[in-house]
């Protein structure tokens, strides 16, 4: 029993008959607002610095935002100074707009167009809050209070700003929010607004952003895109304004609440790269932006250097991007699981085999390579994971394409290590451990000279294959010397005079391997043991009918030690 659910009310649903969102598809990019260095800096335990600040713009830049809240230069010095350094120090470049947040407070306007002074493009930001809940608790007011406020507001704004452009031909923009809008009645949000635009002589050429903030959230996402549709319908001259969201995320849905305002009509976004923000944050851009990427639409923002940018984040935040964080986290594209990498495996194999234009591997719904992941590991490997994981470190870090009868013994060897060392095993280890198990096993019997070699015979004769060599065994050195009609057959035959008579081959596979400057050939040799079992072995040599030999001595030798194991 969770009784204390009672003091909450559940959220008014909107009355909203034949909605569209639901039908409708995002297929293409809103325009973008950062407001990292407002919204995401006052949530900051420690704000931004005047340096961090700077990096985090130019950041902001690069990766394509054109339109950057910089901050609230009326509410302190350190705003103030700021925004002046980014003025002065010449960094907007001539295509970004800086965004200024203001109350609609008449000494603060005043104080922020002083801020401004020899900028090239603003938007001038202003808001008052319009919701039932602080116009009670809050203000003692009703709407028709809260309209004069902004009205007031949006008067002084535009009437310094045409003194502005008078005298300097500043690009100035308006922004008007109508702060803590999901919990405004929708009516009071319609007159509101439309008030503000015509105070601002708002025209289809002179749009104002109209920003409805979702300031805390406090229903599903689909009464979120019912509330922009509706503002959207009942809003007079909806051709003088452009809809502009701003999601934070109280219930953790800040991003898919803005993708719905998307299809109800927003047009804009304003938000934070990796979802800094009051409280839990507002709408997370990064992944709004990955979102529609891997939709096929280009986001018009470029996450192509992402760990350079969490770094910057992380830096200038001093926050943490999470480890499951989407697109960014540093696990986001590993698999532990045996199931998954074995679907990895497959689908990348795929993908190389197919030349498919489209991105077709199960459970990694995109490319690491666009987000610069390409060099991480995909898989790695703990105890969870299965043969298909071990058989990818292999291929993908040191060449060896393990041939897929053999993937589950040597999963097994691997897991078994895993589950001893309690841990995660580095690339390194599981290589390691394939050296230890197949091309380091030199007993009982160690293959100590040998040499091969084809008689000449003529055109359609059989070859005759010499195989002379030493076999060491049992603290002894045994000379054999036998012919056949290739290298395995001439080997077994030698075998055969040590005695070594019952394992029956079963399959050979064989590839060239790179390792360093010089190019080797590894073979992978099954065989039947006198017990009838199938047992393993790899071979790697310069020579590659040396490279099966070693593979045939290394699976009796492999088998004598299970046996012997067994014993
Ligand atoms: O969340 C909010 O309502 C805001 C406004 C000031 C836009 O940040
Ligand atoms: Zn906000």
């Amino acid at each position: 029993m969770y009784e204390g659910c009672h003091k909450y009310r559940p959220f008014p649903p909107i009355d909203l008959p034949g909605r569209e969102w639901p039908g409708k598809t995002l297929q293409k990019a809103p325009t973008w607002c950062s407001v990292d260095l407002r919204d995401g800096n006052q949530a900051l335990v420690d704000p931004m610095n005047l340096e961090e600040k700077l990096l985090f713009f130019q950041t902001l830049v690069e990766i394509g935002f054109r339109e950057i809240e910089v901050g609230f230069p009326s509410a302190s010095e350190t705003e103030y100074e700021i925004l002046r350094a980014l003025i002065e120090r010449d960094l907007i470049p001539d295509d970004v707009t800086v965004q200024v947040l203001v109350q609609a407070r008449p000494h603060l306007i005043q104080k922020t167009f002083e801020a401004i002074r020899g900028a090239k493009n603003v938007i001038m930001h202003f808001y008052n809050s319009t919701s039932t809940l602080q116009r009670k608790v809050v203000f003692h007011t009703d709407m028709q209070g809260v309209v004069d406020i902004a009205v007031e507001g949006a008067r002084l704004i535009r009437r310094l700003t045409e003194e502005e452009v008078a005298r300097s031909g500043m690009k100035i923009r308006y922004e008007y929010s109508p702060e803590s809008f999901s919990g405004t009645e929708m009516d009071n949000a319609v007159w509101i607004c439309e008030r503000v635009m015509e105070e601002l002589g708002a025209t289809p050429e002179k749009k104002v952003i109209l920003n409805l903030p979702n300031t805390v959230e406090g229903s599903t996402p689909n009464c979120h895109a019912d509330q922009i549709e509706y503002f959207c319908r009942h809003l007079k001259n909806r051709e003088s304004a452009i809809i502009s969201l701003h999601t934070h995320n109280d219930r953790g849905t800040a991003v898919a609440a803005t993708e719905l305002g998307l299809l109800a009509g927003a047009e804009r976004v304003e938000g934070t790269i990796f979802g800094n923000g009051e409280r839990t944050g507002n709408a997370d851009l990064m992944v709004l932006a990955m979102n529609l990427y891997t939709q096929g639409v280009d986001p018009g923002l470029d996450f192509r250097h992402m760990n350079h940018i969490r770094e910057v984040y992380e830096k200038c935040t001093k926050m943490k991007v999470h480890e499951r964080h989407p697109y960014a986290g540093a696990l986001v594209f590993t698999a532990f699981s045996g199931s998954h990498q074995d679907a990895i495996k497959k689908g990348v194999d795929f993908m190389a085999k197919s030349g498919s234009p489209y991105w077709e591997v199960p459970y990694l719904p995109i490319d690491p390579a666009d987000v610069g992941r390409e060099y991480e590991p995909v898989i790695r490997i703990n105890s969870q994971s299965g043969k298909g994981g071990a058989a990818f470190i292999m291929q993908q870090n040191f060449g060896f394409t393990l041939p897929k009868a053999m993937q589950p013994e040597f999963g097994a060897i691997v897991k078994a290590a895993c589950d001893e060392a309690g841990r995660e095993l580095k690339p390194q280890e599981v290589f390691d451990l394939f050296d230890r198990e197949y091309l380091q096993i030199h007993r009982p019997y160690n293959l100590k000279k040998y040499r091969l070699y084809e008689e000449s015979h003529a055109e359609g004769e059989p070859a005759v294959v010499h195989f002379e060599g030493n076999l060491r065994f049992h603290h002894e050195d045994h000379e054999v010397n036998a012919t056949g009609n290739g290298p395995i057959d001439a080997f077994f035959q030698a075998l055969g005079q040590v005695g070594i008579t019952d394992y029956r081959f079963v399959s050979y596979q064989e590839h060239a391997v790179s390792t360093g400057a010089d190019s080797k050939a590894i073979s992978y040799i099954e065989l039947r043991t006198p017990h009838g079992e199938s047992v393993f072995g790899a071979g790697l040599d310069a020579n590659i009918s040396m490279a099966s030999i070693k593979g045939i001595i290394c699976a009796i030798n492999r088998a004598k030690k299970k046996e012997s194991a067994g014993a």
